[in-house]
């Protein structure tokens, strides 16, 4: 069990909840760049905590904090059970997600199509409220499939924050087409509608309201922050980890730490590779080092680095000093 005491830092800027891209190593990583930002699991479904290993889902860096685990279900009493184990882990907020379109969660009830089930949403959240001190929180679209209405998305966060006391709100700025659209497509094809997302602010002035979709510099960061209370990043936290999210405390949390640059964070990734590998508990090096390819997006030499960290042959010998070798390669570090 983890415990923080410490102060938490306003969701100015979180990195988005990804499947299979935002584990703890990932999270790791992310915690080097920026040191304020709240950081989202993946999605970890009821049904995998309570029966599953819980272990392998709720492990975290105890660098991570703010961290929130983001939940994917709709039946109260396990949401409620799954928020008090989060709780009981050390995370700092529980997320509902009400905006995944994927085939596989709408057969289990849950993700987008959460958002035509708004009463089913708030017994939930007020299920998790009831069991736990830390955050509620609720991750979502502007409507689903043809939903283009505004009063979609006002009504269904006015629900939440009545009848479940709901107070902070992460909004992806697009539609989820149920039917006929990939996940992928599903992030986007259907259009990006900020001003509803701007509206919802001046709607609800006392609600947290988070907007996330397409954000790819920190010039729309600031925009968005003229109009709401935070902003979160997915793909290109992901994407580029260094140039998104390397300026974001000293703009945004008004933290002036020296800069990450990839040449001091080697020999952190590289301590951490090695001690993960050493405990022998089946972390690999590629497990690690997928996350760190997009480390070098922008820099002469991106492609070498990149090269050498998925090579399956140079992964295969499970040494973390291939961190040290890409950079040597790509001039960033000494030889
Ligand atoms: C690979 C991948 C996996 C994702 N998995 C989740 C997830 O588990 N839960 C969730 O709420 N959203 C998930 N999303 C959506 C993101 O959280 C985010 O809403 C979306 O990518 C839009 O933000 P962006 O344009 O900044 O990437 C995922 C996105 C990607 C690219």
């Amino acid at each position: 069990m983890q415990m923080t005491t410490k102060k938490l830092p306003p969701r100015t800027l979180s990195v988005a909840p990804m499947l299979d891209w935002t584990d703890r190593h990932y999270r790791h990583m992310a915690r080097q760049i920026t040191h304020h930002a709240w950081l989202y699991t993946e999605m970890v479904t009821t049904g995998a905590l309570i029966h599953g290993n819980r272990e392998r889902f709720l492990a975290f860096n105890e660098c991570e904090h703010p961290v929130a685990l983001q939940l994917g279900g709709s039946d109260a009493a396990d949401l409620a059970q799954c928020a008090k184990i989060a709780e009981e882990y050390g995370y700092d907020e529980v997320n509902l997600n009400c905006g995944c379109p994927s085939e596989r969660v709408q057969k289990g009830a849950f993700g987008a199509c959460l958002m035509n089930e708004v009463g089913l949403v708030a017994d939930g959240v007020k299920a998790m409220q009831d069991v736990v001190d830390i955050d509620v929180t609720v991750k979502h679209r502007i409507g689903v499939d043809q939903q283009e209405d505004y009063s979609v998305v006002r009504d269904f966060v006015g629900h939440l924050a009545e009848q479940a006391s709901c107070k902070t709100f992460i909004v992806h700025a697009r539609n989820a087409w149920l039917k006929g659209l990939s996940p992928k497509e599903n992030r986007e094809i259907p259009p990006l509608k900020y001003d509803y997302v701007y509206q919802l602010k001046r709607d609800f002035p006392d609600l947290e309201i988070l907007i996330n979709g397409g954000v790819t510099d920190n010039e729309q960061i600031a925009e968005h922050l003229k109009h709401v209370d935070g902003v979160m990043v997915g793909r290109a936290a992901y994407h580029q980890p260094l140039t998104m999210m390397a300026q974001w405390d000293a703009l945004f949390y008004d933290d002036h730490h020296e800069i990450m640059s990839l040449e001091n964070l080697i020999p952190v990734l590289h301590d951490y590779a090695n001690m993960h590998i050493q405990a022998n508990k089946g972390t690999l090096l590629r497990h690690m080092a997928r996350h760190y390819l997009g480390l070098s997006h922008g820099m002469n030499g991106a492609r070498q680095w990149r090269r050498m960290l998925s090579d399956a042959s140079l992964l295969g010998q499970n040494n973390a000093d291939l961190l040290q070798q890409a950079g040597m390669a790509v001039g960033v570090l000494q030889a």
